[in-house]
């Protein structure tokens, strides 16, 4: 192994600028070559591809984004787009390459080490959706973002004796919205992952909440519970009950409680800004491991953190793994939020 490419694909996360530096920073310790491979695999495919060196990733360790930009690339999906990154490939000499993203990119890592171009991939994206690992790079920083403003909504909610219905970002799964209802104390918390039941988690959750003298609500719904995607328990009941957004969504809740409600979708602000201390110590720790693979001619391996140990497993095994969401946790928050 003379060189090493690194990309960044699909969603950005927080940290993954630093994930980026340990790789370009432990390669040229090992006496590598580095190559950026811009936007993801299109980068690999049209040659978007520029050396790097010491000061190409000075500081950028707190910056949040990608400096090498990324992409969702369906090109790469088929097998003629796998064979032109394989020629880019030759043609800048890159032996072994380090791929950060969700699962999809994982597919994109193996799809090419089964082509001839070893690699290696890590998990990053705020969802923390990534089934065989129990971290993702950006999932601490999106949620920490989630609760400084749900925080904020919860004091305008206070002072208006309002309800917030606050949506969360997440497609395919709940873990930001359940750690930022954790934290936050939302009276409420819906996921894609666990049945929903409006009369008795607004409903009687409101009534029992003002017993007790509550005058304000937060309800943290996860964006998932809206699309009609298979790991989404609540898509049809939502649609029987005539919610198709946070707006119906809080709609219904004035009506059905007389507490006022409003709805803030929050969005991609959950994807920026500065990266977190462990969000900037897990990318360092996995990108640095991510070469180590590398340098002693091991690919095909997904970098996971596994009880809080950075460890590997093999791509396709990885991406069978299942995620069982933290029921437990979940309703620890019910017990503990009124
Ligand atoms: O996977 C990260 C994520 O932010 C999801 O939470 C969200 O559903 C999706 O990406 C949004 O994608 P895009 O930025 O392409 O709209």
């Amino acid at each position: 192994m003379k060189t090493i490419g690194v990309l960044t694909s699909g969603g950005d996360s927080q940290g993954m600028n630093a994930a980026v530096r340990a790789v370009v920073r432990t390669a040229l310790n090992e006496g590598f070559r580095v190559m950026g491979i811009n936007k993801g695999y299109n980068g690999l495919i049209n040659g978007d591809i520029t050396e790097l060196n010491y000061t190409s990733v000075s500081n950028t360790l707190s910056s949040g984004g990608t400096f090498l930009k990324t992409a969702r690339c369906l090109e790469f999906k088929e097998e003629a787009g796998i064979l032109k990154a394989v020629e880019t490939c030759k043609k800048f000499g890159i032996d072994g390459i380090v791929v950060l993203g969700g699962d999809g990119s994982f597919r994109g890592a193996r799809d090419l080490t089964l082509h001839g171009v070893p690699c290696v991939a890590m998990p990053g994206t705020i969802d923390n959706d990534i089934v065989c690992s129990d971290y993702t790079i950006g999932f601490d920083t999106a949620v920490n973002i989630c609760v400084e403003l749900i925080d904020k909504l919860r004091d305008t909610c206070e002072s208006h004796n309002r309800c917030s219905v606050v949506q969360i970002m997440g497609k395919n799964a709940g873990w930001v919205t359940l750690e930022a209802s954790i934290a936050s104390g939302a009276t409420t918390t819906v996921v894609p992952e666990v049945e929903f039941n409006f009369e008795r988690d607004i409903v009687e959750r409101f009534k029992r909440g003002m017993g007790f003298g509550k005058t304000s609500f937060i309800v943290a719904v996860s964006e998932g519970v809206f699309f009609d995607v298979p790991s989404n328990k609540n898509y049809e009941y939502m649609q029987k009950i005539g919610i198709h957004n946070a707006a119906e969504f809080a709609k219904k809740i004035t009506e059905e409680t007389g507490v006022e409600s409003r709805e803030t979708v929050l969005g991609h602000v959950q994807r920026g800004g500065t990266p977190t201390a462990r969000d900037r110590i897990i990318a360092t720790e996995m990108g640095n491991y991510a070469v180590e693979l590398l340098k002693n001619n091991i690919s095909n391996r997904v970098i996971v953190m596994k009880e809080n140990h950075i460890t590997d497993f093999d791509i396709l095994e990885a991406l069978q793994m299942k995620k069982p969401f933290d029921i437990k946790r979940y309703n620890m928050a019910n017990d503990i939020n009124i």
